[in-house]
């Protein structure tokens, strides 16, 4: 809901509040952002002006004899006025650079769907507030919506020529946010392939911080997502500010304290290679910032971002949709595969109960390895003599849903299509350009080359026979042409094609990828979704590169694949039940040859699937709460939904001399009577080694032919675990569970997890 008293503007959403105002210089400044207020009380809430020191440079005598630009926490800044901050728009014009906007007017209305840019659907009510500065024939148009259910606003700008002149812009940020300190942390990520979303945390000091991504994708590095915390904000309490940005390019955040506290924080494309010039009457939109706010802690934050992804991010016709389990060919053949292969492995993964057969990589041109073919989007006919219609209605009869990969942003140097068209590949026309992973990018920001992979992609997807699409992004950009904002013309390129497209098939399921997670925005989910997690399989990183994603993207958008017992990337050995124990976490898929499964696995990977389709809607869309971190040397989340509640307990190392433990549980209904249990899991037998001989009448060798002829056949139940509490107990007290194991005797009560092992604890009213 938004309120004026026409200088002020309460902005509420059901537990926050962002208040603004117009202040004695016609500046727009932030009061408040925080929880609730009453909208009796705003004057007390106005930061006040103080006296200016020593030699501060006043910004305008005649309107106040106090204020002075740094100070104010601004919702903007321009440079060479006095405010020596990093500025959020940088404007050139012949005659001068100095753009002072002022207040001018403004106005409420619903809100009005960004051109060229991803749209969240679903908001309440936007504010527009404009300035100008007249001398300069220059407007500032700051946007602010309201998304009421999820906490969320917000908030983009818009800068016009409304003079004669040509105006050149050079940075033009989303979003300046000030706030006063009180010893806050950034708290992001950073990472790289197969590691993204690495924690990362620093205190903020006095200096300017930046990070982002110059890559032209929002990247790996640092994704657009991060938050502001206090010294004392833990998991579930405490003052948390959640940020992100619905923007898929290169994208900056800049985090800058002031002599006196004050911090200010920018986020918005990248400054970087970013340069517009708007003739007369020409306008620049910048994409949408998200802000939140929350005093819950941690979980808060990622509450209101899951909350908001769900709600108004993901395409309204997947909303709360169940997504189907997949099982995908890659670490399972590579693009090493024949027509019979793949269907052997969809014949298997029917058996097995997924749902969703998709063909990677390898399937078109004369694709045998990643050097080629890219750019040309028929069928290889010497892997799939019957096309893709051949063995997508293969699939279809197992009963199966059928995908499909793509990666149509790029060109190989080696395909029909570079010899066709040259000038299609992004190069500046005097280097020779570098290659990424053997290609380079197709330019996007030509028109007829959209046209030309809308076809391609129509061609496929009109005959019927494909449901799902997965969309990867293998390389980042280089060898960029001089023309000024080639990367983020290239994302409006890029908008534009999956827009037409997902408008074309929209109960066509996308999956977005870019090298696994390098491109994992609320841009591309507003078109796509689920995501690819990250290209690393391994159970550990992978639960590390989850959690770290979950504070700002509900496990609804996350594809995890459970993959080989060695994991391809790591060579770390882990077993099918803690592996599906991570993966559930989100959209669980498989990735494997699975012919090469034995019979005990074969039926712990029947059962995992049996539990997910039971719990889906839990996994899925449940309420996500991380209970304990790895900082404790175990990991603990909840996914609860109504009448259940699922809590992953992910051990870190082994250790010998483990405590009784308790294992937290939240959120149950008070009054219900909850029977909680725990996912069955086995061992296998050559998880005790030599062990086993003080069981067998005859001496076996660890690892010898014996032990691997039984082990395949036979395994031992793991921790049974059975009873029942009220869920005010359990919220109370959680539930004690049972010592780990120490290395002196095992009956079913003993929990074994190895390094790295997890469980599921369950927990459901008693009907
Ligand atoms: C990327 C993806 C993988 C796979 C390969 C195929 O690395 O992240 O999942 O699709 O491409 O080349």
């Amino acid at each position: 809901m938004i309120k004026t008293n026409e200088r002020t503007f309460l902005l509420s959403t059901k537990e926050t509040a962002l208040l603004l105002r117009v202040n004695e210089a016609d500046k727009l400044v932030c009061d408040h952002y925080g929880r609730l207020i009453d909208e009796g009380d705003l004057k007390s809430c106005a930061v006040p002006t103080g006296m200016p020191t020593g030699r501060t440079i006043i910004y305008d005598e005649k309107k106040s004899a106090k204020l002075a630009l740094p100070l104010m926490q601004s919702e903007f800044s321009t440079p060479f006025k006095s405010d020596d901050l990093s500025p959020m728009i940088e404007l050139y014009a012949e005659k001068g650079r100095v753009f002072d906007f002022i207040y001018d007017s403004y106005e409420i209305r619903d809100f009005v769907p960004m051109e060229g840019y991803p749209n969240p659907h679903g908001a309440d009510q936007e504010l527009v507030i404009k300035c100008k500065d007249e001398k300069m024939g220059a407007e500032l148009h700051l946007h602010y919506v309201v998304f009421e259910d999820s906490d969320v606003i917000g908030k983009f700008i818009r800068i016009v020529n409304v003079g004669e002149e040509d105006i050149e812009l050079r940075r033009a940020y989303s979003s300046q946010f000030s706030l006063q300190n009180e010893g806050y942390i950034i708290h992001g990520s950073f990472g790289n392939w197969a590691g993204e979303f690495q924690r990362n945390e620093t205190k903020i000091g006095h200096f300017r911080y930046e990070f982002g991504s110059d890559s032209g994708s929002s990247g790996d590095q640092h994704n657009p997502f991060f938050m502001l915390k206090r010294p004392d904000t833990s998991l579930h309490t405490g003052i948390a500010y959640g940020f992100n940005l619905i923007y898929s390019g290169s994208h900056r955040v800049c985090v800058e304290m002031e002599p006196y506290g004050m911090i200010r924080v920018q986020q918005g494309i990248s400054p970087s290679g970013f340069e517009k010039v708007l003739h007369k009457g020409e306008s620049f939109l910048t994409p949408m910032a998200v802000l939140t706010f929350t005093h819950h802690g941690l979980n808060g934050v990622s509450h209101h971002m899951h909350d908001f992804v769900n709600k108004h991010i993901i395409p309204e016709q997947f909303a709360y949709k169940p997504r189907p389990i997949a099982f995908n060919n890659w670490e399972g053949t590579y693009a090493k595969f024949t027509e019979g292969k793949l269907k052997s492995l969809a014949k298997k993964a029917a058996d097995l109960g997924c749902e969703l057969f998709v063909l990677d990589d390898g399937w078109f041109g004369h694709r045998d390895d990643d050097a080629s073919s890219l750019g040309d989007w028929t069928v290889y006919k010497k892997k799939l003599p019957h096309g893709i219609e051949g063995i997508a209605d293969y699939v279809h009869k197992l009963g199966l849903k059928f995908g499909l990969w793509f990666e149509p942003e790029m060109i190989s140097p080696d395909s029909e299509l570079m010899k066709a068209h040259p000038e299609w590949a992004v190069t500046d026309g005097i280097h020779e350009p570098s290659l990424g992973r053997n290609q380079l990018l197709i330019d996007l920001t030509k028109a007829e080359v959209r046209d030309y992979l809308f076809e391609c992609l129509d061609t496929h997807l009109k005959t019927g026979v494909i449901d799902f699409i997965k969309w990867d992004y293998n390389r980042t950009f280089s060898d960029l042409p001089r023309n000024g904002a080639f990367c983020h013309d290239y994302i409006l390129g890029l908008y534009d094609l999956v827009g037409r497209i997902t408008k074309a098939y929209p109960n066509v399921l996308f999956e977005n990828c870019a090298s696994g997670g390098g491109r994992n925005d609320l841009g591309m989910f507003c078109y796509f979704p689920q995501g690819w997690v990250s290209d690393d399989t391994d159970a550990l990183e992978r639960c590390k590169i989850q959690t770290e994603m979950a504070f700002g993207y509900p496990p609804s958008v996350m594809s995890n694949h459970v993959s080989a017992k060695t994991n391809h990337q790591m060579l770390r050995k882990t077993g099918f039940g803690t592996k599906f124990d991570i993966a559930c976490m989100g959209i669980l898929g498989y990735e494997m040859d699975v012919n090469d499964l034995d019979s005990v696995d074969e039926k712990a990977i029947k059962e995992q699937i049996e539990f997910y389709k039971e719990n889906r809607n839990t996994l899925q869309f449940g309420t996500y709460m991380l209970l304990d971190t790895f900082d404790h040397d175990r990991q603990i989340v909840e996914m609860a939904d109504g009448e259940c509640a699922l809590v992953t307990y992910v051990n870190y190392v082994q250790t010998p001399h483990s405590g009784n433990e308790r294992l937290p549980v939240t959120g149950l209904i008070p009054d219900a009577t909850y029977e909680y249990s725990v996912r069955k899991e086995v061992h296998s037998l050559k998880t005790f080694g030599s062990l086993v001989n003080q069981q067998t009448p005859f001496h076996v060798k660890e690892e010898g032919a014996i032990v691997n002829f039984l082990s395949r056949r036979m395994s031992l139940d793991a921790e049974a675990l059975h009873g029942e509490a009220k869920g005010a107990t359990l919220n109370a007290g959680g539930l004690q569970i049972g010592r780990q194991w120490t290395g002196t005797g095992y009956d079913d009560t003993t929990r074994i997890l190895l390094d790295f092992g997890a469980r599921i604890y369950i927990f459901k009213v008693k009907k």
